[in-house]
């Protein structure tokens, strides 16, 4: 039932003040029923207008009706009223009452919104293996520039201007740069190995760094190759250190990272900034080095046994000869360097056939390895 506003005959206190409670209450109520714009306008109009709002209307039949010694408490009760009233309707909004709580309140024992959670992608978690067994060992970490001049990806590094063993690395160059004296040319580095020079420029021996990193090749994309991908270099420099220290510290890599039961073995190569050179291979840890899985052959390692794992040499005294003036003379230290394809490596250790797939960003494979 709608509030109207009672005429009054009895104008005691207590009788004054219970019509004032009646009429917060049905204002309260109304307030607490309004459920649209249009709504809230009407309910205020209804209390607050001034021609005939209800506290206009109170003021009339309450103030004016009442007996004269009845006047002063009738003035008090009904400027409390007024008060009371016009707070109730200036607080009032749209699905504002208590009978909207339940629909604006949060249930707090409904299961929380699920975010999917993101893992290491395979070729980040191998590099941080790799660079972890090493730091292990004594290893720092060393980055360098992916945009590379042609004197630290090449030049320095014993490749001299025109050597066909610049061919071997099917190089990216930034165009416009032929008004550039050779060495100065920009280009995208073929390997990590120009860190190796850049470090040993700030860096006095004895040093002992690993060099994760970017890096591209004009190589058409498929299921082993990819015109970037990632490597983990290699060096150590000091007085006296020998390739059995290159054979020893490999060795304990390669266990560390495929597990202690595969062997390792060199077989000599060839790479312009170390000499020797070699190939590291380790046992082919998909077949323990048997050549088949089951009655298959095993394609990891083309039957062979053995998995090609990074390429390794004594570092050349010709590239030491470059970094001559910051401690690094040929007669004095020696050194060892190794470089790895980071990809490669996950792709084994991980049983992917496919290297293209570390790189299409598809949740569905990613989610593989979460
Ligand atoms: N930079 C060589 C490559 O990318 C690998 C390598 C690094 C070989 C260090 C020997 C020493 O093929």
């Amino acid at each position: 039932m709608a509030y109207t506003v009672p005429k009054l005959t009895d104008y005691s206190a207590a009788a004054l003040e219970k019509a004032a409670g009646e009429c917060v209450r049905a204002c309260g109520e109304e307030a607490a029923a309004v459920r649209s714009e249009a709504e809230l306008k009407a309910f205020r109009d209804r209390w607050l207008a001034r021609k005939s709002g209800i506290l206009t209307l109170i003021n009339d039949l309450w103030l004016k009706g009442a007996p004269k010694e009845a006047k002063r408490e009738a003035g008090i009760q009904v400027n409390a009223l007024k008060a009371r009233v016009t707070e109730l309707v200036e607080a009032a909004h749209v699905g504002g009452g208590a009978a909207s709580f339940a629909a604006e309140s949060v249930d707090i024992t409904l299961p929380g919104a699920r975010r999917p959670m993101g893992a290491e992608h395979p070729v980040i978690k191998t590099r941080n293996e790799i660079v972890a067994v090493f730091q292990k060992l004594g290893y720092s970490v060393a980055e360098g520039p992916v945009v590379e001049t042609d004197y630290y990806n090449f030049e320095a590094l014993n490749f001299p201007p025109n050597h066909p063993a610049r061919d071997t690395q099917d190089t990216l160059f930034i165009a416009g740069q032929q008004a550039k004296p050779q060495r100065e040319r920009l280009l995208l580095r073929t390997h990590t190995s120009p860190v190796q020079i850049r470090t040993m420029e700030k860096l006095r021996p004895p040093i002992r760094i690993v060099i994760p990193g970017v890096v591209h090749r004009n190589d058409p994309p498929d299921a082993s190759h990819s015109p970037m991908f990632n490597q983990i270099e290699g060096l150590a420099v000091d007085t006296n250190i020998t390739f059995g220290d290159l054979k020893g510290t490999l060795d304990f890599a390669m266990k560390a990272l495929f597990g202690s039961s595969v062997k390792t073995h060199f077989r000599p190569s060839f790479f312009p900034f170390t000499e020797p050179s070699a190939e590291l291979y380790v046992t082919c840890f998909i077949c323990g080095g048997s050549g088949k899985r089951g009655s298959d052959p095993c394609r990891p390692c083309k039957q062979t046994g053995w998995i090609e794992v990074l390429g390794c040499g004594m570092v050349d005294p010709n590239v030491f000869e470059f970094v001559k003036d910051n401690g690094y003379d040929p007669k004095r230290v020696s050194g060892f360097a190794f470089g790895m394809g980071t990809d490669r490596l996950a792709l084994l250790k991980y049983g992917v056939d496919d290297l293209q797939l570390f790189f299409q960003g598809d949740v569905r494979f990613l989610e593989m390895f979460g």
